[in-house]
C-alpha cells in the first residue's frame, strides 16, 4: 500500500514536470513585455522623430507603475511588438493549424488597396486561437507591413503613435468582432480557421455592418487575467464626434483628447452647455518627460479624464469628415494608466480660442 502511494506521487510529479516543460516551450497567442513574458495588457507609445531616432517607446503594463523606457526600438526583433506578433510571423512562414488573424487599418501598406471611406478610421491586429488572444489597438498607419516580419514601416518613425494591447480568452472575441462590426474595420490581410466565430469571419470578409439604431456599440471587455475594459464603436450612420457624441457621455469629468495636429477641419475644444462635461483638445505632451512635443508630429488618438478614472486610446481624431466615419476606442478605469496619461498633458487648447487655421492634412 505504502509503496503503491510513492510511486503514485512519483508519477504525478513526473506528470506535472512534463506539464511545466510542454507549458514553457509552446507560449500562449499573448501580449508580450520587451523579455517576451506574457502580460495581461500593455501601452505603448512610440516617440516622435524630433525627440530622438523616431523608434524609441515609453512602455506600460501591470507592473511597472506608470510608463518606463524601454531599451528596445518599436521595429527591434527583440522588442514587445516583435515578440507579440511573434504568432503572426509563424502563421506566415507555415500556416498554423488552429490559428486566425485580422489585419485592419485604413491607411493599409503600400501597393494594396486602399480603404473606402465608407470603412472605419480605424487600425488594429487581432490574433487568436481557440484558447486565448491578442486584440492591439493602435494608430499607425501601413503598419504592419503586408506578409513580412519586417513589420515596421518607415512611414511610422516621424511621429508618435500608440498602441495597447491586451490578452483575452477566446470567448471575448466574439464582442470583438460585434465591436469590429460597429466601426466597419477594413481588413487588409487575415485567416481564420472556418469553426471561429461568425462575427469575426463576417468582418475579415468585409460583408459585415450595423443594419439597424442604435448606430454605436458600448461593450465590457474583460482581460484574460479579469481586468476589466470598456469599448466604445460608432458607426458611419452616428453622424457625431467620437469624444463629444459619445465617450464624454460615460466620463465623470471632463474629457482631455489627443488626436493628430495636422487636419483639413479640426473640431475645435467644446464646452457647449449641452454636454455633460467639456472636451478639451490637447496640443502638447510630455510623457514621461520625454517631450516636450506638439500634436502635430503626435499621430496616437487617446483620452483621459481630468482625475485619470477613464483612459482609452482611440481610432480618430477630431476632425469634422471623422464624424461621418465609423470608430472606437478601448478604455481603462485603472488610476495608474490614467495618471501617466493625465501626467504627460503640457498644454490643452481652452474654449474661448478661436479655431486653428486649416494645416497639410492628415498623413
Ligand atoms: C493555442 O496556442 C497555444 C500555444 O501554442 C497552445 O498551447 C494551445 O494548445 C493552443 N490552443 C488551441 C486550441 O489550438
Ligand atoms: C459640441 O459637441 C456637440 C456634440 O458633438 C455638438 O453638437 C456641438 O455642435 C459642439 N459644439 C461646438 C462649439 O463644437
Amino acid at each position: 500500500m505504502k509503496r503503491l502511494e510513492m510511486d503514485l506521487t512519483r508519477k504525478v510529479r513526473l506528470l506535472l514536470c512534463l506539464g511545466l516543460l510542454f507549458e514553457l516551450g509552446q507560449s500562449q497567442v499573448a501580449c508580450k513585455n520587451d523579455k517576451g513574458e506574457e502580460v495581461d495588457w500593455y501601452f505603448l507609445y512610440k516617440l516622435p522623430k524630433s525627440t530622438g531616432d523616431g523608434l524609441s517607446y515609453l512602455y506600460m503594463d501591470e507592473s511597472t507603475n506608470g510608463w518606463r523606457e524601454s531599451k528596445e526600438k518599436i521595429n527591434s526583433p527583440t522588442g514587445s511588438v516583435a515578440k507579440t506578433l511573434t504568432p503572426l510571423f509563424d502563421c506566415y512562414k507555415k500556416k498554423t493549424e488552429g490559428f486566425g488573424y485580422i489585419l485592419y487599418n485604413d491607411q493599409p501598406p503600400k501597393g494594396l488597396q486602399p480603404a473606402p471611406a465608407s470603412f472605419g478610421h480605424a487600425k488594429g491586429v487581432v490574433m487568436l486561437n481557440k484558447t486565448s488572444g491578442v486584440w492591439l489597438s493602435h494608430s499607425t498607419p501601413q503598419f504592419p507591413s503586408y506578409q513580412s516580419q519586417d513589420f515596421w514601416p518607415s512611414s511610422g518613425t516621424n511621429n508618435a503613435q500608440t498602441f495597447l494591447c491586451v490578452t483575452y480568452a477566446y470567448s471575448e472575441f466574439q464582442n470583438i468582432g460585434v465591436h469590429l462590426k460597429y466601426i466597419h474595420a477594413f481588413p487588409f490581410d487575415s485567416v481564420l480557421p472556418p469553426y471561429f466565430y461568425e462575427e469575426l469571419k463576417c468582418v475579415a470578409q468585409r460583408s459585415c455592418y450595423p443594419k439597424t439604431e442604435p448606430w454605436f456599440k458600448i461593450m465590457k471587455l474583460t482581460s484574460l487575467k479579469g481586468h476589466r475594459f470598456k469599448s466604445f464603436a460608432k458607426y458611419t450612420r452616428f453622424g457625431d464626434d467620437l469624444y463629444t457624441g459619445l465617450i464624454v457621455n460615460f466620463a465623470k469629468q471632463d474629457l482631455l483628447v489627443k488626436s493628430w495636429g495636422n487636419m483639413h477641419r479640426p473640431l475645435p475644444s467644446n464646452c457647449s452647455q449641452i454636454l455633460p462635461h467639456s472636451v478639451y483638445n490637447i496640443k502638447e505632451v510630455n510623457p514621461h518627460r520625454r517631450g516636450p512635443f506638439l500634436d502635430t508630429v503626435d499621430h496616437s488618438k487617446w483620452c483621459v479624464t481630468t482625475s485619470g478614472d477613464l483612459t482609452c486610446v482611440a481610432d480618430m481624431n477630431r476632425e469634422v469628415s471623422q464624424m461621418s466615419r465609423g470608430g472606437g476606442a478601448v478604455c481603462t478605469e485603472d488610476i495608474t494608466v490614467g495618471a501617466a496619461f493625465h501626467a504627460a498633458v503640457r498644454k490643452s487648447q481652452p474654449c474661448d480660442l478661436p479655431q486653428l487655421p486649416d494645416t497639410n492634412g492628415e498623413l
